[in-house]
């Protein structure tokens, strides 16, 4: 679908995340034909160098960080798009400049990919030296804050020059394929929400593993754990997509009122609903306390939680969350685990009876849904589970390298002034509201984390989470 000119102004371009998603994901969409031909893009960083030098800056970026099966052979036409800008954030040179490089009468988007520290001061000279008005975007990045309080903070300050509607703020995790397939598959289908209750459902397990480390950014990740760094974003919107009930329409305000309301209802986490784990001391040589560089550290890099959703549709349910690094295998999945049939006509007394559907999210994306079935065979009436398994690679003839990146669907939303897959700011703060308890909880105590070793799932501790309910992890593999 072809978007509107624009004029993006990227700060924080010579960063990483520049690097490794914007630009890359820019040549991508470009490449698919998506970029129209007079839109800019333009750099604004500290550094001062030209066009020139930031555009043999992007190319390097482009062929380190682009996916395997991408065409290289568009780079240079790619990059006459784009310009550069030295800037100083809190001070005055380069934003005339750069003033006299934005057109009038195209979409005016400026992405923050800089520290949340500079947030208020890019905003303000954007306003003051009259570059952004009330038609420009903006875009931020996550951290958004590392409580409540600094979370009002930030949304305060950005409220100061820009209206909620001007306001992207990114999690990548929105932007991923199978993330929004999960509302696909809820709400254009008859066949799961009627029994998507706590009547039907026996519990929930959202899976986010890693195999990387926090080597290379222990300071950042030590001063946040799992908690801040992936439950109080990205899982909780998985969470929310998962429980939220039916929006009115697919319009930005409908479907984030409901994730909103998922939110607010979450329950307080009980101390005993809840697994730290840090690895430590692994066969592989692997230490967190050595990759944060920080001999005493409590810090999480792994997390398990047992949540309650408080409302009518979710009394009864659990939802069980983990997250960590260093496991097993990289792998991100859903799983909704359905009750038993209340009465079994078979004889089988203890074989498999429950339906489970399983949404893969990373690596391969596709869903994965067990039913009972009878064996094959003369052998009489015997039940075995099998899956009903798609691919969405292979059902859609796609391959997986031709699905568009997060990034590059989120930057392209906010050229089309697309808010649903974006965060609004009460949702962020009511996301804190319910993390700041578990963190604070912790922070009092002297507890530390359980250890568990790299390549394993995680602490034995949060394998007892579920059995003593009476319920089990879906292996990590
Ligand atoms: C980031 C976290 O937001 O998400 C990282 O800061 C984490 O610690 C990453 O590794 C995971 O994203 P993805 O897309 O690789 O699952």
């Amino acid at each position: 679908i072809p978007v509107d000119e624009f004029d993006l102004v990227i700060f924080g371009a010579t960063g990483d995340l520049a690097h490794r998603k914007i630009l890359p994901g820019l040549y991508r969409r470009y490449v698919a034909g998506q970029i129209p031909a007079s839109a800019q893009i333009i750099g604004a960083a500290r550094t001062k160098q030209d066009d020139k030098a930031f555009r043999e800056e992007a190319r390097a970026a482009i062929r380190e960080f682009a996916g395997k099966g991408d065409d290289l052979s568009q780079i240079d036409d790619f990059l006459n798009h784009l310009g550069y800008v030295a800037i100083d954030a809190r001070g005055s040179d380069g934003w005339a400049e750069l003033k006299s490089r934005i057109r009038p009468g195209v979409v005016h988007a400026f992405y923050f990919s800089v520290a949340p520290a500079l947030f208020g001061d890019i905003a303000q000279r954007l306003a003051e030296n009259g570059i952004a008005d009330q038609h420009s975007r903006i875009v931020v990045e996550k951290p958004f804050g590392r409580d409540l309080a600094t979370a009002r903070d930030l949304n305060a300050t950005l409220a100061r020059h820009f209206a909620e509607n001007q306001i992207y703020r990114i999690d990548h995790y929105l932007g991923k394929e199978t993330v929004q397939n999960l509302m696909a598959v809820r709400f254009a289908n008859m066949l799961f929400e009627p029994l998507w209750n706590a009547q039907y459902v026996d519990h929930v397990q959202i899976t986010v593993a890693e195999t990387v480390g926090v080597g290379g950014r222990g300071e950042y990740y030590d001063h946040s754990g799992a908690i801040r760094d992936m439950v109080q974003n990205h899982m909780m919107q998985l969470l929310c997509l998962i429980a939220m009930e039916p929006p009115y329409h697919f319009d930005p305000d409908a479907v984030r009122d409901e994730k909103l309301k998922v939110i607010r209802a979450l329950e307080p986490l009980e101390p005993g609903d809840i697994v730290r784990g840090q690895y430590r001391g692994s066969p592989d040589g692997s230490d967190y306390l050595k990759d944060a560089e920080n001999p005493d550290s409590r810090t999480e890099s792994y997390v398990a939680l047992k949540v309650n959703i408080a409302n009518w549709r979710w009394t009864g349910t659990p939802f069980y969350l983990r997250t960590g690094k260093k496991l097993r295998a990289r792998t991100s999945e859903i799983v909704v685990t359905f009750k038993a049939p209340p009465h079994s006509i078979f004889d089988e007394s203890d074989g498999p009876r429950s339906n489970q559907l399983v949404i893969k999210l990373q690596p391969n994306e596709g869903m994965d849904l067990t039913v009972m079935i009878k064996e094959p065979g003369p052998g009489g009436m015997r039940l075995v589970q099998v899956p009903l398994d798609m691919s969405f690679a292979d059902a859609l003839g796609a391959n997986g390298t031709d699905m568009p990146d997060a990034y590059e669907r989120l930057i392209m939303d906010v050229i089309r002034g697309n808010q649903t897959l974006f965060m609004r700011g009460d949702e962020v703060e009511a996301a804190w509201a319910w993390t700041d308890p578990i963190i604070a909880e912790w922070e009092a105590g002297s507890k530390r984390p359980e250890p568990y070793d790299a390549g394993s799932s995680g602490p034995e501790e949060a394998l007892r989470l579920l059995h003593r309910d009476n319920r089990r992890w879906r292996e990590i593999r």
